[in-house]
């Protein structure tokens, strides 16, 4: 840093990388607001870092490979700069402890999910020891729930983590082995960061958590995420919520009675579904069958015609035959979702699924996937295209990358619209004539009528 024209080195740099979830990439803000608390400034050169913090996810091994070979690429970083320190945390992190040094023996600091509230403590006792710190422990209450995420400078939207950690043990999942159980935040504490980030000019609020709308079971039910969500639509200059990710078998007719009525409340659900058959369900342990799941979706689609739906698919789950992989393309073409992520089944230490008979082989997911994906493509592309000629209120959030002069912005269904308009836009609420669909967007043109959105 520059200060009275000489370069500062009593500042440090920071640079963070997140690999993963948007609970990740939150936790990274996190991390981040801390150190720079406590002396740090950030930098986007790792060249430059005093001080690289990888936040690490562990949902499929693809990922885990990604982030040793990243850190592999950091090593060289030490030759020219002996005092950087690398340090990582997140799901991996905590799944590998100790056997991280191994894997990757240049790293100094390997923290934990439920240890990001001590991130300086433990660089501070790094500095003064000067050997490698490993910090894995479980906490009853995680404490960095209550450590406040600064919104990037100019952001109309942002995350507020309502909850952490998940009690279904789905049979795939390494997360409540990783982040521990269910815990959810007094509403009282969720509101006020809320309003302070519509004082600092935040429109738009994602409620984040592994499994948002079981909020409050855990605390007795009440308040229970309903009524979190009516709380933060009082909230003035709060003009949309959002949430994820939810689980089916906890979407209550509370919640989806509240679609179409609550002004703020978009109308978009993610809900993952992970497979159409019930066979594949129930090794799972996904409490659901797939006629509960359409159910929903109709119970849905009847308070909230307009609702847009998207979900997570897994193919290749261990036992998955080709009639099970039918009844998921069956129920795709049945519920046309707007979006869905998928992915091929990847067997993760420590979850119920690794010790499980007839494992699927790579060639057959990888075409499976592909199958699906290619079906999907059909249905987004058909949804995408109904919008044209409609009208939408989007909240616009920025420039767009690729065209100057053009703005971009969501629908509440939370379809993205490019848009030719000018920078004092952002922050707004316009509606914008359809004109054009893609897979990944819309493109329209402003109307004349002006802004959506009054509080
Ligand atoms: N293999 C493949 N996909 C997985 N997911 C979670 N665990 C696995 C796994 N072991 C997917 C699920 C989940 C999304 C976040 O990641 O679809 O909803
Ligand atoms: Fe993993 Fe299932 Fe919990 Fe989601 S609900 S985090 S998939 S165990």
């Amino acid at each position: 840093m520059l200060r009275d024209g000489k370069i500062d080195l009593t500042i440090k740099k920071l640079y963070i990388q997140t690999f993963g979830c948007q609970m990740n990439v939150q936790d990274s803000e996190k991390m981040a607001a801390l150190l720079l608390q406590s002396g740090y400034e950030k930098t986007d050169d790792p060249a430059m870092a005093d001080l690289i913090v990888v936040n690490t996810c562990s949902i499929r091994e693809k990922a885990a490979q990604k982030i040793c070979s990243q850190l592999g690429r950091f090593r060289v970083l030490k030759v020219h700069n002996p005092h950087l320190k690398i340090s990582v945390g997140g799901c991996l992190a905590q799944q590998w402890g100790e056997h991280f040094f191994k894997r990757v023996p240049h790293l100094d600091l390997v923290f934990g999910t439920h240890q990001i509230h001590r991130l300086p403590e433990m660089l501070a006792a790094l500095e003064q020891s000067g050997s490698r710190q490993v910090e894995t422990d479980f906490c009853d209450r995680v404490p960095s729930l209550d450590i406040i995420a600064q919104p990037t400078v100019g952001a109309v939207s942002t995350f507020v983590t309502i909850m952490q950690g998940c009690d279904n043990f789905c049979a795939y999942c390494v997360v409540p082995g990783l982040r521990g159980p269910e815990q959810s935040r007094p509403l009282p504490e969720i509101l006020r960061e809320v309003k302070t980030l519509a004082g600092q000019g935040i429109r738009e609020i994602t409620l984040l958590g592994q499994n948002v709308n079981s909020y409050g079971q855990t605390s007795g039910g009440s308040p229970d995420f309903t009524d979190l969500i009516r709380a933060i639509d009082e909230v003035d200059g709060i003009e949309r919520i959002r949430f994820t990710t939810s689980h089916p078998k906890d979407l209550s007719p509370k919640l989806i009675a509240s679609f179409g009525k609550v002004a703020s409340l978009c109308e978009h659900i993610h809900l993952p579904v992970q497979s159409g058959s019930d066979r594949v369900l129930e090794l799972m342990n996904r409490g659901y069958t797939a006629e509960d799941y359409r159910e929903k979706v109709t119970a849905l689609r009847s308070t909230c015609p307009a609702i847009s739906i998207t979900s997570d698919m897994i193919v290749g789950f261990p036992g998955e035959g080709n009639e099970d992989f039918q009844a998921t393309l069956a129920l795709m073409e049945d519920v046309r979702f707007d979006n869905l992520f998928s992915f091929q089944y990847s067997q993760r230490e420590g979850t119920t699924a690794v010790g499980m008979d007839h494992q699927v082989c790579g060639n057959v997911k990888r075409e499976r996937l592909q199958i699906l994906q290619a079906l999907q493509a059909k249905h987004t592309l058909e949804k995408n295209f109904a919008c044209v000629g409609g009208s939408e209120a989007v909240l616009v959030e920025g420039m767009s990358k690729n065209k100057p002069n053009e703005m971009t912005g969501r629908t509440r269904g939370n379809r993205i619209v490019n848009f030719p308009g000018n920078p004092e836009l952002i922050g707004t609420t316009v509606f914008v004539k359809i004109t054009e669909a893609f897979l990944h967007s819309l493109r329209g043109e402003m109307e004349e009528r002006g802004r959506a959105y009054v509080h």
